[in-house]
């Protein structure tokens, strides 16, 4: 196998997942010094390390190492909320995907395209959702750049795969929470409750799962002889204000029940954007914060045994975890 985003949460997840089913790993860094270097890389076991990234595939891909790859994970990508400079993220997001297509073909592998449930599942309304069969959210989640690159990635990768004869397999996760989200990034909405950063919340809507029920189905398509093109690994979907409540319950720290509306929550994104002051969030931040994201899967939880714990568990050990490698951050209660 060959992993991209190796270094990430859900990467290291995988690798750990991977590992625990003794199937032999790959991983594409970009900075094999600092890899070494990460405190958690003796729970991948041991991997082969590449150096190199998704968008110079010409500087790596003939490592006789990986000759015999039969599946190609693809989980590198930057995820930025933001219209201020997407140009790296589109790249890195899009073309870098084109790339690792290419790579699959040349090794004959399948190609595993971690994508995002937003591509297909945001809504103006709570309960509705997305499942494989849905068509992308250009609409509402096209607006913000990082949703755009990905609904443009699995668009353009598709096309090429099957111009290629690739095996592609677009995986779309919600966000992912659990331990061990060393950049603090992911599991940035409980960081907020711990840190009591989160002065009002929006009416919209949150769907996360846990990044190790996420890792754990993954590592199923190394084994399916004939896998869909498309799989949901949905989660648990609430508003915000039952997202925030059950962090608050889980980790005893109180939260604000002051609630903004949607129509105030716009107009304060249409602020942000015709002025960007620095105290408030970021305008995309705040249009994302008034939609809902609905998630379902025809088959993924026969097809890989995706199962997804009780949502009070993973945010008990997002919280523990937060609290013992974010202590700075993370006010004890
Ligand atoms: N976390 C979520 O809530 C969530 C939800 C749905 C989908 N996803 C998708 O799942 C995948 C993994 O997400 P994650 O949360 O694990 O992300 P993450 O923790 O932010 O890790 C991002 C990974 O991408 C790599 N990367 C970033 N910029 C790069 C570049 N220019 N060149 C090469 N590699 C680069 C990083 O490598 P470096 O260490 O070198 O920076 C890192 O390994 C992504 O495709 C994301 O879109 C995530």
């Amino acid at each position: 196998m060959l992993v991209t985003g190796a270094t990430g949460f859900l990467g290291r997840h995988l690798l750990g997942a991977l590992r625990a089913r003794n199937v032999p790993a790959a991983v594409l860094v970009r900075r094999p010094d600092e890899w070494v270097r990460q405190d958690w890389v003796s729970e991948a076991g041991p991997v082969h390390v590449v150096e190199g990234g998704p968008l110079a595939p010409d500087a790596w891909m003939r490592d006789p190492a990986l000759a015999d790859v039969k599946t190609v994970f693809h989980l590198a990508a930057q995820v930025k909320h933001s219209r201020v400079a997407p140009e790296e993220m589109e790249t890195l997001n899009v073309e870098g995907t084109l790339h690792m297509v290419r790579v699959a073909s040349a090794l004959g592998a399948r190609l595993v395209y971690v994508s995002s449930s937003g591509t297909v599942g945001c809504f103006r309304f709570p309960d509705v959702v997305a499942d494989e069969h849905a068509p992308h959210a250009e609409a509402l989640a096209g607006r913000w750049p990082y949703y755009a690159s990905k609904i443009r990635a699995e668009k353009e990768a598709r096309r090429l795969a099957d111009k290629l004869g690739v095996e592609l397999v677009i995986v779309r996760p919600p966000v992912l929470l659990g331990p061990g989200d060393h950049r603090f990034r992911s599991t940035g909405h409980v960081l907020r409750v711990l840190e009591h950063r989160l002065p009002v919340v929006p009416r919209g809507g949150m769907h996360f799962t846990d990044v190790r029920d996420v890792a754990a189905s993954l590592t199923r398509l190394t084994e399916l002889e004939q896998p869909r093109s498309i799989y949901h690994l949905p989660g648990t979907a609430s508003t915000l204000g039952a997202f925030f409540r059950m962090v608050s319950e889980v980790s005893y720290t109180s939260v604000t029940e002051r609630q903004v509306p949607n129509w105030l929550l716009e107009g304060v994104a249409r602020v942000a954007r015709s002025s960007s002051p620095r105290w408030l969030p970021d305008p995309v931040v705040l249009e994302m914060s008034t939609c809902y994201w609905g998630l379902s899967s025809l088959w993924s939880e026969r097809e890989l045994g995706h199962t997804v714990r009780p949502p009070r568990q993973t945010l008990v050990e997002t919280v523990s975890w937060l609290r013992e490698h974010a202590p700075r951050k993370a006010a004890h209660r």
